[in-house]
């Protein structure tokens, strides 16, 4: 079974706090989930490995460590997954981004696919899905199965807030996909909205309604 990370860093969780305030603006609410972002993908980040190289400091050649390893992408689930974007590129610049747009059916709660556009190698990286939000989970497991049938195999989902039904349906599904989250919430309520949550994330994040 894939893992569950769940980052219960201080910082994340004081800032999960502000995001979940229903009085927290978009202005406030991107940049949260920015910081966040970066956060939560320093704690991705820190199995990649690494190798020895020789560097020339002002006194002397030493051994020293760089990033060994496959090249990464970072794979945004649209709208939401963007506001996710920048906190993760601000710690690997070099990363690849390609876009999954799905949005979830408001009757059937099925996600539906209207974009789509991947790093041509992105069968040769080590994949990051960012969504804030793993509810039903459709919308996570439709989007990983088009990067596997893709050619992907090195897959990690990183969410803020995950239900349980989301976790276990990821899971159940794709043994092999690692997820990390800032908090694992009580249920779904009857429209599949996550409680407590923090309500529709990419609203807040794009102050539509
Ligand atoms: C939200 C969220 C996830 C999805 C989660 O997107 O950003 O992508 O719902 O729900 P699920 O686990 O039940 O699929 P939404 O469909 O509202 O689209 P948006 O990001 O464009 O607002
Ligand atoms: N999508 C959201 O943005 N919020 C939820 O609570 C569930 C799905």
């Amino acid at each position: 079974m894939g893992k569950l990370i769940v980052i219960d860093h201080p910082l994340i969780q004081h800032k999960l706090t502000l995001i979940r305030d229903k009085n927290t603006g978009s202005k406030d609410f991107r940049e949260i989930v920015k910081e966040m972002s970066m956060l939560i993908g320093y704690e991705i980040t820190r199995d990649l490995p690494l190798q020895e190289v020789e560097v020339e400091t002002p006194l002397c050649v030493t051994k020293s460590k760089s990033l060994s390893g496959k090249k990464l992408g970072i794979i945004p689930i649209l709208r939401a997954g963007l506001g996710m974007v920048d906190g993760v590129l601000q710690l690997i610049p070099a990363a690849k981004v390609g876009h999954v747009g799905l949005y979830r059916d408001p009757v059937t709660l099925e996600p539906v696919e209207y974009y789509c556009k991947l790093p041509t190698d992105v069968e040769e990286r080590d994949l990051i899905v960012l969504d804030p939000m793993l509810a039903t989970g459709g919308s996570a497991m439709a989007a990983i199965k088009f990067l596997k049938d893709k050619g992907a195999s090195n897959i990690k989902l990183a969410c803020i807030i995950a239900s349980p039904e989301g976790i276990k349906v990821v899971q159940d599904h794709h043994e092999d996909v690692d997820i990390y989250v800032a908090s694992v919430d009580e249920k779904l309520d009857e429209n599949a909205y996550i409680v407590p949550g923090l309500g529709d994330a990419g609203d807040r994040l794009f102050g539509t309604k």
